[in-house]
């Protein structure tokens, strides 16, 4: 091979214009889902900024209403809401309530912003005293199949109030099936089912367990979600959610699990959704504050990498701050 005679991948990179013509990823705001945490209070003007989700809060039903709607005037399409309700207990009740605190926010939302997209997390953890995703079955454990019900019933409550999307994350078996055939009975068989599919039992939710006060009360959650080293089992998983009746498949984390993402990617034709939890947000949070990283770079990089590994949507904490920069 003579000098000269290799390879020159600089060629296409030397100006800003020839490396926007060849990019490969895009992230758009469409890809975009804002998560929210609403608070069940009779103070309008309630928000206690999250110590360790640095530019989140919890929010009032008005306050939310406001911040979701200064987001969409950046361009925010979509948002993904999670309860606070004012008391728990064992069978969280809060979670199926006609007029429980994402029902409210849901129908305040959807009557401000008809053209807002509203995807709503199905699960029982936020509303039970024992924190736990489920009902117990009186030795610890959640019990599978007594639980489905209350999920149905959360899933069709959360249609009713204009939920757009429901995302069950529960990681219950056959819970897609159970909210597909609750949710057709109802009069919904045109709500798309968006399932938390590929769920790991991961250190990575700590933040969100301030945020939503919902850290089991006992024990953890490793008998329901993933063990973060399988990822043949997420396979399994997403087939069966996908045969149920799931119409987006979603991997939870999404930064350390960019390989699942691709492998559902090139395994199903069904679009792909990721969501990049509370732990990476305050990771990098963290690190920009202390100057470590640089704010726009990074934050846009991670997202781009997570879209790079085949993800159609990404949930994420940073959407209202990428909005500007897209
Ligand atoms: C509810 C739920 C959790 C998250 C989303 N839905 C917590 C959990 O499973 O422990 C975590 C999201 C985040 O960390 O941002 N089950």
């Amino acid at each position: 091979m003579a000098f000269g005679d290799f390879h020159r991948g600089r060629r296409l990179r030397r100006t800003a214009f020839l490396r926007d013509m060849v990019r490969e990823t895009e992230l758009r705001p469409d890809d975009l889902i804002q998560g929210y945490f609403v608070v069940d209070t009779p103070d309008a003007d309630f928000e206690k900024p999250l110590g360790s989700m640095p530019g989140q809060s919890q929010l009032s039903v008005e306050k939310l209403v406001a911040r979701a709607g200064a987001a969409m005037d950046m361009g925010l399409r979509s948002v993904i809401v999670f309860g606070l309700p004012e008391k728990k207990d064992p069978a969280g009740s809060g979670a199926y309530a006609d007029d429980g605190i994402v029902q409210r926010a849901v129908m305040r939302l959807k009557e401000t912003y008809p053209q807002l997209a509203v995807v709503t997390d199905v699960c029982l953890c936020e509303y039970t005293s024992h924190g736990h995703c489920g009902l117990l079955d009186g030795h610890g454990e959640v019990n599978n199949d007594a639980t489905l019900e209350l999920l149905a019933k959360t899933a069709v409550s959360h249609a009713r109030a204009g939920a757009d999307i429901i995302a069950p994350s529960d990681m219950m078996d056959g819970r897609v099936a159970a909210i597909r055939a609750a949710l057709d009975d109802a009069g919904f068989s045109h709500i798309p089912i968006m399932s938390y599919a590929v769920k790991y039992a991961s250190a990575f939710y700590g933040p969100f367990r301030e945020a939503a006060e919902s850290a089991p009360a006992f024990g953890d959650r490793r008998g329901y979600q993933m063990d973060p080293a399988n990822v043949r089992e997420g396979l399994r998983e997403a087939a069966a959610d996908l045969e149920e009746g799931a119409d987006i498949l979603m991997v939870k984390p999404a930064m350390p699990y960019l390989d699942v993402v691709r492998l559902l990617r090139d395994s199903f034709d069904t679009p792909i959704a990721a969501y990049q939890v509370s732990g990476e947000y305050a990771m990098l949070q963290a690190a920009i504050a202390n100057g470590w990283l640089d704010e726009k770079r990074a934050i846009l990089e991670s997202l781009t990498g997570i879209k790079r590994a085949g993800a159609d949507m990404i949930i994420t904490y940073f959407a209202e701050k990428v909005l500007p920069w897209l």
